[in-house]
């Protein structure tokens, strides 16, 4: 076959449907190794020190360790290297052990979970919460429960695909609309036969940095009675006043029925959240599949977001200095003729058109020690391929300024924006 990876892209193999079931690995081993060879191929790289402004990370083509300037992980306020949280994790571990070690209603849910579920609760004002392993299975849990055959998923097009995922294990309709356009979910509403319809929208767009026009939005499902759903899974600890997000941002806190989080991103563990009231979050809790036959997040990493929340209780600098880092670096990327779409936070994409022009920049990136997403299908659209840049508290301002000159040097490279 000899396949050369030129020639395919990564959305081809996702569909690529053979006479056998496996007929695709020989397909795709073969672009995977000429993606190698060619010097596109910059993925899983294993790191070898913590998600900071720089990183170590292995490199296959030296065969050895290079440092890189960081701007690929989500520890947005740096919380996951904070001295008492790791002491607090330690402490934890060193009292119950590495995991959870069962499924929550069994024997996995913990003092510490439940303290956590009580203090997420608190902090978003709702009644009640629920902390699944993972934001990915929070999303998955909580739409497949509340969705039946029939119900309708009205998602936003740019909506994360564990949204599109929980819909889709509800066995409900999925209706799009057009990203960000209260116009557009108004048709779409408007045409449904049925009232049981979940509206679900991002507060930052986890792929544009956008932030969701929530007033409008929320006017329109309330005019056809729609229920809504937000995930703040950026959002939550950066956005509004008290850190609770987009929706606290916009002051429509009470006009959201569910609001999902996660513990990956700002908290920089690992774990996900749904609050709503308290006889929902009871019905997720006994009917949710992900929560329910999963095992249930380890207790030393609840006893850490538990420390987080009391770091960011009491001092927010983290949080002002990311949005500082975030404003800076926006303001930088435009100076210098990039185009980052609408970015109002700290997800700032740097666009790069088709997939090709995005592997040849992404190895010159990688060649000059800069870690960034590197963004194609199914992630987002094959011809909006873009860089993604996670700024974060941490990150100097000499430190965004070689960011941005490496970005110009790459871009200059690999001409045609299209
Ligand atoms: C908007 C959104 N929701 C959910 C998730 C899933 O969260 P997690 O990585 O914690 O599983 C992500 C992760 O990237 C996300 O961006």
């Amino acid at each position: 076959m000899n396949k050369k990876s030129k020639d395919h892209t990564h959305q081809e193999f996702i569909e690529f449907q053979g006479d056998d079931l496996f007929d695709v690995k020989n397909f795709f081993w073969e672009f995977l190794q000429d993606g190698i060879r060619q010097k596109h191929y910059i993925f899983l790289n294993p790191l070898t020190t913590a998600p900071v402004s720089q990183v170590d990370a292995y490199d296959r083509y030296t065969d050895g360790i290079k440092r890189y300037l960081n701007f690929s992980s989500y520890n947005y306020l740096g919380y996951s290297v904070y001295p008492e949280v790791i002491r607090e994790v330690q402490d934890t571990l060193a009292k119950y052990g590495t995991g959870a070690a069962s499924a929550p209603l069994f024997s996995g849910y913990y003092d510490v979970t439940k303290r956590l579920e009580e203090r997420i609760a608190a902090f978003k004002n709702k009644e009640a919460a629920l902390v699944f392993p993972t934001g990915y299975s929070a999303n998955v849990g909580v739409l497949s429960c509340i969705l039946k055959p029939g119900d309708v998923a009205v998602l936003d097009i740019l909506a994360h695909a564990s949204l599109y995922d929980g819909a889709r294990l509800a066995g409900a309709d999925i209706k799009v609309f057009s990203h960000n356009s209260p116009g557009h979910l108004e048709r779409v509403l408007r045409s449904l036969k049925t009232k049981r319809a979940l509206v679900c929208v991002e507060g930052v767009y986890s792929m544009d940095g956008d932030l969701a026009k929530l007033p409008e939005i929320i006017a329109v499902c309330k005019k056809y009675g729609a229920k809504i759903l937000i995930d703040e899974a950026h959002s939550t600890l950066i956005f509004g006043e008290h850190g609770r997000g987009v929706a606290e941002h916009f002051g429509v806190e009470n006009d959201i029925d569910i609001s999902i989080g996660t513990f990956s991103k700002s908290f920089g563990a690992i774990g996900g959240f749904a609050v709503a009231d308290q006889k929902l979050i009871s019905y997720m809790r006994f009917s949710a599949r992900s929560y329910i036959f999963s095992c249930a997040m380890a207790p030393h990493t609840a006893a850490g977001i538990l420390k987080i929340l009391d770091i960011y209780t009491k001092d927010k600098s983290q949080r002002d200095k990311l949005l500082d880092n975030a404003r800076y670096m926006r303001k930088a990327l435009t100076k210098a003729g990039f185009d980052i779409g609408d970015t109002q936070s700290q997800v700032v994409p740097v666009f790069v058109g088709k997939e090709m022009r995005l592997r040849e920049i992404g190895r010159r990136i990688y060649e000059k020690g800069l870690y960034a997403g590197i963004v194609t299908y199914p992630a987002v659209s094959a011809k909006r391929t873009r860089l993604r840049l996670s700024v974060s508290a941490y990150h100097t301002k000499e430190q965004m300024d070689a960011c941005v000159n490496i970005l110009k040097e790459a871009f200059a490279d690999v001409p045609g924006g299209e």
